[in-house]
């Protein structure tokens, strides 16, 4: 059996989530659920990142303890699970035991590679990193939040990243580790080019506010909260026990995933590999880096305040529309502007009048026809060609992220089959069946089959139920309904 150990990113709790977060979690969620449905074996994981600086800032803040205000953010976060049909088999927080336990394991076996050294820097704590000036765009300001950094001077501890830049290089330019799009591989090359400087990988623990994990013999310093958060890949897996799963999932497994933003992909691809090679653990396969949801083009941030509320959006319109949507709309490894025109536009283009519509036209005649009469050996060699060329490239698409061209094969399949049963015209049959007429409704009900199993991945609970209708076709009264249309 294939095994795919399949990541998120965890997100930072300073606030609860706002609809970017949940967007990397879908994409996540539709390559896990589709490994699945092949038969592959999954384990997808998702956590929390509540040791930040910035939930300290943010709890302070708010006037509450920083342990009260982490839970109450991260429980929002987990509400996205069972909101929006996320198939996790693990949610890791980062203050639970197993997890500093893990950091705290591999800080040690990572030591021969980290020294103490005096420095100053800017920092931005939305990023949770150093920049360089050179790094930071108009006026000083940080590129992906545009907030100043400020600037810290202190004794920490250093992590020896320049000794990694030639094994990193000859990893990544070979494929062994995969970055998706190409585009990003090359900014990372070029970055690993430009030369690797060692980083800063502790904080002192008063700046932390006595938040954070210690480092092992030093309680004065704080792990930074990097190498903090990306440990969580494997001390979800057991990594501090040298656990099972551990050996499994990752030790023994091709198959690593990272699914992450594009604003961290130089954390996974760069820092996290090289801790990794330092620790003499197995480094991730491959790493998906996703574009952003914008609003008038600008990144949907916390920090920005133009967020939109996942919640209320899954209330209002169910959440395998928002996740449809998410996905259909631009691709994944572009930036996609979100707005409830665009959202309410494409699904009743695509569910309600297309596929929707599809489903109801073809059990209105099915019905008719005699369902018992069906038999799916039987048919139409034209639709089982159409429905070989959608799937191979359908699984070709969908292995490669390229989610929203895999369901433009999808809504072209729907479409071929309004088109198939316009020129067939089933309904001017002759009244007695006979080959012609089992050869088109079985067709047909083929077809919807295979809508559902495509189109499972994306619109989970959806398709469950059409699916369950498919399976009582005759002795269901209720019309499917799948989609209705929204009135605009
Ligand atoms: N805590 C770190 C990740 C540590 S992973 C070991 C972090 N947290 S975050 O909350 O800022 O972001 C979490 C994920 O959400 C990242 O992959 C980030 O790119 C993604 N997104 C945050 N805003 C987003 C959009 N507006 N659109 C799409 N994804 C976005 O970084």
């Amino acid at each position: 059996m294939n095994k795919n150990f399949i990541s998120t990113a965890i997100d930072y709790v300073n606030a609860p989530p706002h609809i970017g977060h949940a967007l990397e979690k879908i994409f996540a969620d539709v390559f896990a659920r589709r490994k699945r449905l092949l038969g592959d074996g999954v384990f997808f994981l998702s956590g929390a990142d509540e040791n930040s600086l910035k939930n300290v800032r943010a709890a302070e803040k708010a006037g509450v303890s920083v342990a009260e205000f982490v839970s109450a953010n991260t429980e929002k976060f987990l509400a996205l699970k069972s909101v929006f049909n996320l198939s996790y088999d693990d949610f890791i927080k980062t203050t639970e035991e197993r997890h500093v336990l893990g950091v705290q394991k591999l800080w040690r076996a990572c030591e021969k590679d980290i020294f103490k050294k005096t420095y100053s820097g800017l920092y931005c704590v939305a990023c949770e990193t150093f920049y360089k000036e050179d790094e930071l765009v108009e006026n000083g300001v940080c590129p992906v939040h545009s907030a100043k950094p400020e600037f810290m001077e202190e004794e920490n501890y250093f992590f020896r990243l320049s000794k990694y830049q030639d094994k990193l290089k000859e990893l990544i330019e070979n494929d062994k580790i995969k970055i998706f799009p190409q585009s990003r591989k090359n900014e990372i090359l070029s970055f690993i080019n430009g030369g690797l400087e060692d980083i800063c990988v502790s904080r002192s623990s008063e700046r932390a506010s006595g938040w954070g994990i210690d480092v092992p013999d030093d309680p004065s310093q704080k792990i930074w909260v990097w190498f903090d958060a990306l440990s969580n890949y494997i001390t979800a897996l057991g990594f501090a026990g040298n656990g099972k799963e551990f050996q499994a999932w990752w030790e023994k497994n091709n198959n690593k995933i990272h699914i992450v933003g594009k604003d961290i992909l130089k954390f996974h691809a760069v820092y996290w590999p090289a801790m990794l090679l330092s620790a003499g653990v197995a480094v991730p396969d491959k790493i998906f880096a996703h574009g952003f949801l914008t609003v008038n083009g600008q990144k949907m941030s916390k920090t920005l305040g133009n967020v939109v509320d996942p919640f209320e959006l899954a209330e209002k319109y169910g959440a395998d529309a928002v996740r449809y949507f998410f996905l259909a709309e631009f691709p994944a490894i572009d930036d996609g502007d979100f707005t409830i025109e665009k959202f309410e536009n494409r699904y009743n283009a695509d569910l309600a009048n297309g596929i929707g519509n599809l489903f109801e036209r073809i059990l209105a005649m099915v019905l008719k026809y005699g369902v018992k009469d069906i038999d799916l050996d039987d048919a139409d060699p034209a639709i089982l060609d159409l429905i070989s060329r959608t799937e191979e490239s359908y699984l070709g698409k969908t292995e490669n992220f390229q989610f929203h061209e895999a369901l433009k094969d999808v809504l072209a399949f729907a479409g071929e089959m309004d088109k198939y049963i316009n020129d067939k015209k089933p309904w001017a049959l002759p009244k007695e069946k006979n080959k012609e007429s089992d050869k088109i409704f079985s067709g047909l009900m083929f077809g919807l089959e295979k809508l559902v199993f495509w189109l499972k991945p994306f619109m989970p609970a959806k398709m469950e139920r059409a699916e369950n209708h498919l399976k009582n076709l005759g002795s269901n009264e209720e019309k499917l309904n799948l989609f209705p249309r929204i009135n605009i």
